[in-house]
């Protein structure tokens, strides 16, 4: 069978069916570029190790180039029988330059290319994605930083909580760059651990048992410009777990930035008209005229779970798997392929939807009510010296009185509070000031104006660093 790697020991052909079932060109062939940098040095190796003269290293080398021209010209002509991008370059090294092509695979393993073709690749989409959050970033905190003396009413469990600057809503996914925990945290380690992890180890180590010739895998790793090599052959071969995690990493990602789209497509309804989304990146009814969809945000929001869903399938396919490498892990392609194309596209998405959206600042402001204060009340207690055990049932009770007499709590009056506790007083009416109020909050991490000026610092300075 005609371009087949594998036909010596097959007598019939193989089932079409089979065939197509079997093949993974149609995906993998993305990795057209990293599979010929990892042949090109690999041939190195082999002359280094006297399996191929110097002049067939230059015309596997030449040939190479070319079949790179090919690919980059979009001229490469994937043939019937091109199972995957490994069969498919050394088919097309054969035609063009003849015998030396058939040298090349000497003491490696497609097991070995697959894997290293993933590292290399996943290196570069990487480095893409990092570009990408960074402009996330930038865009949100150069927003921050415009936008700072705008207050609106924060929320927890979706109910009304404490009045809030905008800026801070906006500075919370992009926060603890250096952590774990938010959006940034699953990007920054992205960049440099990420990186780490994927470079960690050039394969080319052999099938499962090694490699019985003189291939000099330092010179692999310098040539690649990897940070080491796998210390096993099996595990190099059959383990998956740098897919896994960016897997996971992609899927934590895009948590956060649903979350974030979540938040945006309320504040964007009629109800709420804290925020309108610009026209590009919204679309319309078929309908129903009037409509303006936040369709930007609801993709961003859905492609979480599709993202998740790959993670997840791919751990199902990998647990339970047979040491060393089995045809299960093809599969490992699409999920990393689909979840790089998923990221990429939600990322600068949100980039365009935040750099263009616009606020409406009086009626997030007129959405602030004075029950919003309640915690305050109690802090003006405590600052009269109460517990704040004692200081916020006082308030409470101040609420309760409040609903009771359908009143706003500020328009209780003086003698209201002082039968409620007589540490009340006159000076009680400054604490129904929204401005006071969130000035109040300024320690690190909180919605004072000088906080949330020191998160916008913060963050440019780590912008600057990355
Ligand atoms: N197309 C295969 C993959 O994606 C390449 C490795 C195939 N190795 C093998 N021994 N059949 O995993």
């Amino acid at each position: 069978e005609g371009n087949k790697l594998w036909g010596g020991r097959f007598v019939g052909n193989t089932d079409p069916i089979m065939e197509k079932f079997n093949a993974s060109i149609a995906y993998d062939q993305r990795m057209w570029d990293a599979d010929i940098r990892g042949s090109k040095a690999y041939v190195k190796a082999l002359e280094k190790a006297e399996l191929v003269t110097t002049e067939e290293m230059n015309s596997i080398l030449h040939g190479m180039e070319q079949i790179s021209e090919e690919w980059a010209k979009g001229a490469f002509v994937v043939k019937p029988g091109d199972e995957d991008i490994h069969t498919a370059n050394e088919r097309r090294l054969k035609e063009l330059i003849g015998e030396p092509a058939g040298k090349l695979h000497t003491g490696r393993s497609r097991n070995d290319q697959v894997v290293t073709d993933m590292r290399i690749w996943l290196c570069d989409a990487i480095a893409t994605l990092k570009e990408d959050a960074l402009q996330l970033v930038a865009t949100m905190v150069e927003r921050a930083s415009v936008e700072i003396d705008v207050l609106f009413p924060g929320y927890t469990h979706m109910q009304r909580a404490q009045p809030i600057r905008w800026s801070h809503w906006i500075l919370s996914p992009p926060a603890e760059c250096g952590g774990f925990s938010h959006l940034m945290s699953a990007l920054w380690p992205l960049s440099s651990y990420m990186k780490l992890m994927v470079l960690v180890w050039v394969v080319f180590s052999g099938a499962i048992a090694g490699t019985p010739f003189n291939i000099d895998r330092e010179l692999l790793r310098k040539e690649l410009e990897f940070d080491g090599i796998s210390i096993n052959s099996m595990d190099a071969t059959g383990e998956r777990d740098f897919v896994a995690e960016f897997l996971f990493w992609a899927s934590l990602c895009l948590t956060h930035l649903s979350k974030m789209a979540e938040d945006l497509l309320l504040y964007s309804t009629k109800e709420f008209s804290f925020i309108a989304l610009a026209d590009a990146y919204s679309t319309g009814s078929s309908l129903m005229p009037q409509k303006k969809n936040a369709d930007s945000l609801e993709l961003i929001r859905s492609k979480a779970g599709r993202v998740l869903g790959r993670c997840a399938g791919f751990m199902m396919t990998i647990k339970g798997l047979p040491s060393s490498y089995n045809k299960d892990l093809q599969e490992d392609k699409e999920a990393m392929f689909d979840c790089f194309d998923t990221l990429h596209g939600a990322l600068r998405v949100t980039t365009g939807v935040m750099s263009t959206l616009k606020i409406n600042r009086p009626v997030m402001e007129a959405a602030l009510s004075p029950d919003m204060l309640a915690t305050d009340l109690a802090y003006y207690l405590v600052r009269k010296g109460l517990p704040f055990r004692e200081a916020h049932g006082l308030s409470g009770r101040a609420v309760f009185q409040a609903e009771s007499k359908n009143v706003p709590l500020n328009q209780l009056t003086v003698e209201d509070l002082a039968a409620i506790s007589p540490l009340f007083d006159r000076d009680v009416a400054a604490v129904w000031d929204y401005s006071s109020s969130v000035e109040q909050y300024s320690a690190p991490g909180g919605t004072a104006r000088s906080s949330v000026t020191a998160q916008v610092q913060h963050l440019r300075r780590w912008l600057q660093d990355h």
